[in-house]
């Protein structure tokens, strides 16, 4: 038997004045998503932004359905979209909030375990990291350099055929 560890680093900084200019416009374009969210059954409103390698911001914002499954998050509609239209840009960062009406979301929102995988599968295929960026409604930015990071032992196509 050998046994293995798997960790990794979280840069923590204590708010967006504290990220480079870059990352602090790209946190505040997921904020102005989250104001656009469509949460009337959750209340939970979470916006997620994109940076492309060509410098193009794709916001993306959680989409409620009155049939709850059919709801996707705003980390997935941000990338579907960065997907669906920029299919040969790779997405080097992704800046992610969350804030409710009922509650203080006051620490960083992590994506759900389908948005890993669905970020996940932008980064095999782009074969670069896409650095995380991770805000509640403001406070605290933890910094992860990698989905695979926030997704260890991840599945991949690179099992299939
Ligand atoms: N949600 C996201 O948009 N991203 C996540 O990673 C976690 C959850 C949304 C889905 C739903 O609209 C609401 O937050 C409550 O779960």
């Amino acid at each position: 038997m050998k046994r293995i560890k798997i960790s990794f680093e979280v840069e923590i900084y204590p708010d967006v004045t504290a990220l480079s200019e870059q990352e602090r416009q790209l946190m505040e374009s997921a904020v102005e998503a989250r104001e656009k969210a469509y949460a009337p059954y959750s209340k939970f409103r979470v916006g997620a932004s994109a940076l492309l390698d060509n410098g193009q911001v794709v916001q993306g914002s959680n989409q409620e359905n009155a049939a709850y499954p059919a709801g996707l998050c705003a980390e997935r509609v941000a990338v579907f979209y960065a997907g669906a239209n920029f299919p040969d840009q790779s997405i080097e960062m992704i800046a992610i909030t969350a804030a409710s009406n009922e509650i203080d979301v006051d620490k960083p929102a992590a994506p759900c375990g389908n948005c890993r995988q669905s970020l996940s599968e932008y980064e095999f295929k782009q074969k670069k990291p896409i650095v995380l960026l991770l805000m509640g409604e403001k406070g605290e930015v933890y910094k992860c350099a990698s989905i695979s990071d926030i997704l260890p032992l991840g599945f991949n196509n690179s099992y299939l055929p």
